[in-house]
């Protein structure tokens, strides 16, 4: 029998594509996935570190596994991903039992990393380093949609971030890798890309100018990548993310609207709605400045969906510059906004900052902006009431009644209540007949 893995994934998409890779290198390896974690001998735990609940997460369920290892000796415990670039060497006096500490840049060689263990070593790697292209296949979750990354790393310095730190500097996939890679998987039957990286308006910016760059000194840029990936036969549709409102330029829109595969979604956090707060973030725009941006987009694209993040309780904020969040938010009408408490990372600018705000003020405001978050939302779902929507089915719903689930090309989750296999991985026409603040219910039409 084949052994069995078992991987945990908390973060961001980033982790989530790179824990496809990770599944893929440990099946090439002979592995096989198992859904019980206690029946796994291999447990992977791909970390997040943006906050410290999310670190904290990793901890506790790391404890369980520590202690269930001096009972099967031969259980190897693998920690990938952010906490484990951050905390190294550290991790392993906290959890001994711990075979391997890799950090996000090391995705690709978790077998060589894997074959140092086996050779009885406790291996931490976490040296910055170069990463290479692929030669394994990830194992995706889906069928239909797949994470493209584009590229790694972020070279923003934003005062509250720790991912600089965790990811690295930038570095772009070359265009013709990244078209190789989304041709492979219009092959395998995907419908749906998205392209991932950090700010990936940096896109190019560390690549050698030529080629097919248009941008400054004949950089490529993403705007050029979009058109050179867009005709792909047999993917019908492009989103990406994150946006960063800095770098967010008017001949990214313009291509986002010439481009049909190129869905009318755009995830561009802003983080404050206060100018001051922006500026102590480093954020480098204002608030006139963001909502020029979606001014812009809305010009071409009315309809257009429009997410983000903020952060409250950022040091120093007052009660005045929250409410000017809550403006934006409203003035705006967001699709939807994640939000959080700001949380001090270790090693960031702010983290040592005077002026931290108490955990109940920002629990407190938390608490308002979902609410507001949450009405915007609601708002903004009432205008698909009635109306026929491209919906692209990704596949059931685990709880029941088990409906189809898909995605309007505005990025809303749609559910519809039919026992139709073959309809995953089409484009079908629904029209809505139920709206609620983050998803919509549809029923086929007959054409
Ligand atoms: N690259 C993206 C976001 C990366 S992290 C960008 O620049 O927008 C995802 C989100 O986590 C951020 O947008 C921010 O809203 C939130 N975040 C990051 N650091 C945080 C911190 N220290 N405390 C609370 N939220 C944080
Ligand atoms: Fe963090 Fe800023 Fe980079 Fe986003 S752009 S990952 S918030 S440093
Ligand atoms: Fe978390 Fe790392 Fe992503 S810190 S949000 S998993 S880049």
């Amino acid at each position: 029998m084949s052994p069995k893995y078992h991987i945990i994934t908390f973060g961001c998409q980033m982790n989530k594509a790179d824990s496809e890779r990770m599944a893929g290198v440990l099946e090439d390896m002979g592995y096989s996935s198992t859904e019980d974690v206690n029946e796994a001998q291999l447990v992977l735990y791909n970390t997040c570190s943006i906050r410290d609940n999310a670190e904290q997460k990793v901890y506790s369920y790391l404890g369980r596994q520590a202690k269930r290892k001096h009972n099967e000796p031969g259980l190897t415990l693998v920690v990938a991903g952010c906490v484990a670039q951050q905390e190294g060497e550290k991790l392993l006096r906290r959890v001994p039992e711990i075979d391997l500490v890799m950090g996000p840049q090391y995705a690709n060689r978790l077998g060589d990393l894997l074959e140092q263990v086996f050779q009885g070593n406790q291996v931490v790697a976490t040296e910055e380093s170069y990463i290479e292209e692929d030669i394994t296949k990830p194992r995706r979750q889906s069928k239909i949609t797949a994470w493209v990354n584009v590229i790694y790393g972020c070279n923003e310095r934003c005062t509250y971030c720790i991912v600089p730190s965790v990811r690295g500097v930038e570095q772009s996939r070359t265009p013709e890798a990244i078209k190789a890679e989304i041709t492979e998987l219009a092959k395998q039957g995907y419908k749906e890309i998205t392209l991932l990286g950090q700010n990936i308006d940096a896109y190019g910016r560390d690549l050698p100018s030529g080629g097919i760059g248009r941008g400054v000194g004949g950089k490529v840029t993403f705007t050029d990548l979009l058109y050179f990936i867009h005709d792909v036969e047999g993917i019908d549709r492009i989103r990406f993310a994150t946006s960063h409102p800095r770098y967010f330029s008017k001949r990214l829109i313009q291509a986002c609207y010439e481009l049909p595969k190129v869905c009318e979604h755009f995830h561009i956090p802003f983080q404050s709605g206060d100018n001051d707060i922006l500026k102590a973030m480093a954020r480098g725009y204002t608030h006139e400045r963001y909502r020029q941006i979606i001014d812009q987009i809305r010009e071409l694209m009315p309809d257009a969906a429009i997410s983000a993040d903020a952060i409250v309780g950022f040091p120093g904020e007052t009660e005045e510059q929250f409410n000017k969040t809550i403006e934006l938010i409203e003035d705006i009408g967001f699709d939807n906004v994640n939000t959080a408490a700001y949380s001090p990372r270790p090693g960031t600018p702010a983290a040592v900052w005077q002026e931290q705000i108490p955990e109940e003020v920002k629990t407190d405001r938390l608490q308002r902006l979902n609410h507001v978050v949450q009405q915007q939302a609601a708002k903004r779902s009432l205008r698909f009431t009635d109306r026929v929507e491209e919906v692209l089915i990704e596949g059931f719903q685990p709880k029941e009644p088990r409906p189809l689930m898909g995605r309007t090309r505005t990025n809303r989750i749609t559910f519809l209540h039919e026992n139709r296999e073959d309809l995953i991985g089409q484009t079908v026409r629904l029209q809505i007949t139920e709206v609620r603040p983050f998803s919509l219910t549809g029923k086929l039409i007959n054409e």
